[in-house]
């Protein structure tokens, strides 16, 4: 579960122990290094349990996301450098900060952008139809996204190859590679660290413009937002970037990828949904999410001693919320590793727990999804996958890097 080589065996190992470790008396506990200046590893207790991620995430006054929730959790520099994105923070800071951005996310601003979706959607059908099929990840899946997340930020369309090149080597670093030494993870760090600094030097330049004449863009309410009876400095602005960013990207680009396999994979479950497209996407939806679990898992450090899934826990302990694991919990979903998109109730923590962090896009995801594959099933209504994806080594994106497929 630390090492590499956990999370580079085939799924249907890493749900067989997943279930060994939901069946423990208690959640097991998984040593980190911890390596000067690039990890700050302490070690973790892995919630594999649905209800343990339940409660965690509902109870963040004592499951902190300070000082990160990611896994394994970066060491302080990387905030002092770069700031702290609010996923990393609690209330009351991270309450005023989603504030600013939730207006982004309302069901008007919703509205509008859905016009930008579907302009997006059927310019990639287009295109699909002139260039024919090769990969579903680069011409399809990575295309809409962050199209939309950098309308919504306002990133002008001339620069969005840009962002999108700088977010693929950021994310290529994501989570567990190998040994930290080797030359190839020092490369994917350096590389990694070089992206976030020119991403943060663009939306520096945006805010710069943005100050003084607002647009009706995400980098104008950030900019002139007043939180704590200040001003977000440039790199508050740069990290809050880079959180929309990855969030908003690979999360949903990874959910539409899978989504193609397992409704080639399961050709009754696409019949039933074109049978009634409209009634049966949403559902759909939230089962491409629960079976997949694009993230895979979010991190809490605790701040007060706590009784949980049947240990006690310390201060400073910390656990991590394996969503990938609990969106398979037989307490809580019969036959879960079924896809099933007539599922109901189903209740999964993919889009994280019930609490202050839930995520903040998923209704901007659901509105991609269900505009793209729409376009899909029936402008091109003999799309499959061809072959098995390659898929991304991490133990934070559950992340198809390339899908072979035809229409
Ligand atoms: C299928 C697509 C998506 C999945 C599976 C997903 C998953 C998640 C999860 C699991 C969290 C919880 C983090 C935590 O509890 O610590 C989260 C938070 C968040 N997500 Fe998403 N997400 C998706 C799409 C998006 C989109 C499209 C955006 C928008 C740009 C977005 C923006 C965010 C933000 C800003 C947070 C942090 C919220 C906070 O800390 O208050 N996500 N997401």
């Amino acid at each position: 579960m630390v090492g590499i080589e956990f999370w580079e065996r085939p799924h249907e190992e890493r749900h067989a122990e997943f279930a060994r470790l939901r069946s423990l008396e208690s959640p097991p506990f998984f040593a980190e290094p911890r390596i000067p200046l690039v990890r700050a590893g302490k070690g973790f207790y892995a919630l594999t349990r649905h209800a343990d991620v339940v409660e965690v995430s509902r109870n963040a006054k004592i499951f902190s996301s300070e000082p990160a929730a990611t896994s394994p959790e970066p060491p302080p520099w990387i905030a002092w450098l770069f700031g702290r994105p609010m996923v990393n923070m609690d209330d009351p800071r991270h309450g005023r900060l989603r504030r600013v951005v939730s207006r982004a996310f309302s069901p008007k601003m919703l509205g509008r952008i859905q016009e930008e979706i579907q302009a997006t959607a059927t310019m990639i059908v287009d295109d699909l139809e002139r260039e024919g099929a090769r990969d579903f990840v680069e011409q399809v899946a990575a295309r809409l996204p962050i199209h939309v997340i950098c309308a919504m930020m306002g990133v002008p369309p001339e620069r969005r190859p840009y962002v999108l090149k700088r977010i693929d080597v950021m994310t290529e670093y994501s989570g567990v590679r190998g040994s930290l030494f080797s030359p190839r993870t020092i490369r994917l760090l350096l590389g990694n660290l070089k992206a976030i600094v020119d991403l943060h030097r663009l939306v520096a330049k945006m805010g710069r413009e943005r100050r003084g004449a607002p647009q009706d863009d995400l980098v104008s309410a950030l900019v002139n937002a007043n939180v704590d009876g200040e001003f977000l400095t440039t790199r508050e602005l740069g990290s809050f970037f880079d959180l929309l960013l990855v969030a908003g990207n690979e999360t949903t680009r990874n959910a539409l990828a899978h989504g193609l396999k397992l409704f080639t994979d399961h050709p009754g479950q696409r019949e039933l949904l074109l049978e009634d497209y409209d009634a049966r996407i949403g559902p759909a939806i939230e089962e491409i999410v629960r079976y997949v679990s694009p993230i895979i898992q979010f991190r809490r450090t605790l701040k007060e001693p706590y009784t949980l899934g049947g240990h006690s826990f310390a201060a400073g302990d910390k656990v991590v919320m394996l969503y990938q694991a609990a969106n398979r919990d037989p307490a809580v979903f019969t036959d879960p590793d079924d896809f099933d998109i007539s599922r109901s109730p189903n209740p999964h923590v993919g889009f994280g727990g019930p609490g202050p962090h839930l995520c903040l896009g998923a209704n901007l995801a659901r509105m991609e999804l269900k505009i793209m594959f729409r376009e899909l099933f029936t402008r091109l209504p003999a799309i499959r996958t061809t072959d098995d994806p390659e898929l991304l080594l991490s133990n934070f994106d559950n992340g198809v890097v390339c899908q072979p497929f035809a229409f």
